[in-house]
């Protein structure tokens, strides 16, 4: 039962274009009474859904118990605050302790979704970040900085993987980024694309391997918002490299939505279905 009357809402305001909102963010913020948004990189036209009496503030310059005491207060006199997180909330957004702090005042929130700026950042690429038998695993990791890595996180021990990575926060180190994955075992031919502020009206991508990308980085003069994408699974549009199937559309592979369509007299029954380690659940 929460204590105070009003309400704070984690809002995830996706990667920069104001229409990749979801439907119930835009809602939230049209209704809300306050509006905190990371002016560092939610874009400022997010907050023009918000009603014109509405309070905007920018939250980049504050301390979190500065932030927390806005929120509380808000909630204390009954309004609804709608705090603009980029992309997603539940990656790299430093929203768990602002939610921790409202709970020890008693103070009711919820979390939005958003659109993360990784997968902006695919979108750009026209990439599809796991495809059969290249990668089926994504990584989601940065390289250290001030924040150190947790043990066993190490960027040498995830490139054992071969996975498709995605670095946040890190496009000012990619030289490290580079040297432990090739420390690693990823081949220097591996394939790498850079996005910088994906989504957005200037967003540009270079594209490279690990051979060559820390030169192009450098000679596109990127440098923050942007993030390093790395794996195998970029290459798959190129034409000498065969693009495998997936079993969800194969006609010859039936699941829990599709009958298997055979091309012999030994048709299934109508309605014979088969199972499968992904039947169903993939889309
Ligand atoms: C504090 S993290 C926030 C990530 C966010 N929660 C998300 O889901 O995208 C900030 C980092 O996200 C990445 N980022 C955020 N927006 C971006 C965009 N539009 N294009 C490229 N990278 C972006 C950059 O690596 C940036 O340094």
């Amino acid at each position: 039962m929460a204590e105070w009357p009003g309400k704070v809402y984690f809002i995830g305001a996706g990667p920069g274009d104001p229409e990749l909102l979801t439907l119930k963010a835009r809602r939230i913020i049209e209704e809300a009474d306050l509006v905190i948004y990371a002016d560092s990189l939610v874009s400022r036209a997010v907050c023009d859904f918000a009603r014109p009496d509405a309070e905007i503030r920018k939250s980049a310059a504050l301390t979190l118990e500065e932030l927390v005491e806005i929120m509380a207060t808000a909630v204390q006199q009954g309004k609804t605050v709608a705090r603009l997180h980029t992309g997603d909330p539940s990656i790299f957004s430093a929203a768990l302790e602002q939610m921790a702090a409202l709970e020890e005042r008693g103070i009711e929130y919820e979390v939005v979704p958003g659109v993360s700026s990784v997968f902006a950042a695919a979108a750009s690429l026209g990439a599809e970040l796991t495809v059969p038998e290249v990668s089926q695993t994504v990584i989601i990791t940065r390289v250290e900085g001030r924040t150190p890595m947790p043990p066993k996180q190490d960027l040498r021990s995830l490139a054992q993987h071969d996975a498709t990575m995605v670095f946040f926060l890190s496009v000012p180190m990619i030289d490290r980024v580079v040297a432990e994955l090739l420390a690693g075992g990823y081949p220097a031919t591996t394939p790498v694309a850079v996005v910088h502020r994906a989504s957005w009206e200037d967003e540009s991508s270079v594209v490279g391997t690990l051979a060559d990308i820390t030169a192009k980085v450098r000679d596109a003069g990127i440098g923050r918002q942007a993030l390093i994408l790395v794996g195998r699974v970029l290459n798959c549009k190129k034409e000498n490299v065969p693009v495998q199937r997936s079993r969800l559309y194969d006609p010859s592979f039936g699941h829990g939505y599709r009958t298997r369509v055979t091309f012999n007299t030994e048709a299934p029954r109508h309605g014979e279905r088969e199972g499968g380690c992904d039947a169903g659940t993939a889309g």
